[in-house]
């Protein structure tokens, strides 16, 4: 079943910045797909999309059977609380709150401030004995484990990673890894953008972009 379409999808700039350049694909339920490409090549734009951070010019893209293309403001910030988990390279954690507070954030734009829940999503990111630092007190790994706990919280059936990896050191990168593996095998769908061929390689299926034209939409022979 797809959970992801998009439908001859473009994101003009200004009069001619074709970030995204009559893109279509589809990721069924479950699938784990990598992104990859140059710099400026669209993958962020194309993420943003995806997450309903942004809507695109030209075309359809559709999550759950829902055409989010259309949606207003509102109704797209009802999409990303019910089906969509972010996770950035950059960790946008709030730096005067605790890890644990930090999770509850997420919690609290879903109007649900449960502290035992952010727990348990900090414990299934093996930081249960974490909840009380902040965030300067955390490694870089144990940050980005923070915030994909914060992406957990509502049970995302999508999740969506911009270079999730993209700050670490080989040891904490495994250790995200590892989580996202986790998270694939218990279903989740992910889309991952990396520049990484290794972290690509992790994929099912790969997306490669070149000046916001999808040039690769292959599945991975790897895996
Ligand atoms: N808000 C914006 N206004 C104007 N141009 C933009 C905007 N956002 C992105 N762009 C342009 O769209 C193109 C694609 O940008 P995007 O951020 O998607 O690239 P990227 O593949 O994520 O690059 P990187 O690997 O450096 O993160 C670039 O040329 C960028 O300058
Ligand atoms: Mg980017």
């Amino acid at each position: 079943m797809e959970l992801i379409k998009l439908d001859k999808v473009s994101k003009i700039y200004g009069d001619d910045l074709r970030a995204l350049d009559n893109v279509s694909f589809a990721i069924d339920k479950g699938e784990w797909a990598s992104v990859m490409g140059p710099s400026g090549s669209g993958k962020s734009t194309l993420l943003n999309m995806i997450g309903c951070l942004d809507t695109p010019t030209k075309g359809e893209v559709s999550i759950g059977g829902i055409n989010i293309s259309q949606l207003n403001k509102q109704e797209l910030t009802k999409v990303r609380r019910d089906k969509i988990g972010l996770v950035f390279q950059k960790f946008h954690l709030v730096p005067y709150l605790t890890a644990i507070e930090n999770v509850m954030v997420a919690q609290y734009y879903h109007s649900m401030a449960d502290e035992e829940e952010a727990q348990q999503a900090l414990e299934r990111v093996g930081l249960g004995e974490r909840a009380k630092h902040l965030p300067k007190e955390l490694s870089g790994g144990e940050q980005q484990r923070v915030c994909i706990a914060r992406a957990l919280i509502n049970y995302p059936d999508l999740i969506l990673a911009d270079e999730p990896t993209g700050n670490l050191d080989k040891e904490n990168e495994e250790m995200v890894l590892d989580i996202f593996r986790e998270l694939h095998s218990q279903g989740h769908t992910i889309l991952m953008v990396t520049h990484d061929p290794t972290v690509g390689d992790l994929a099912e299926k790969m997306l490669e972009l070149e000046h916001g034209r999808l040039v690769v939409n292959s599945k991975n022979s790897l895996v």
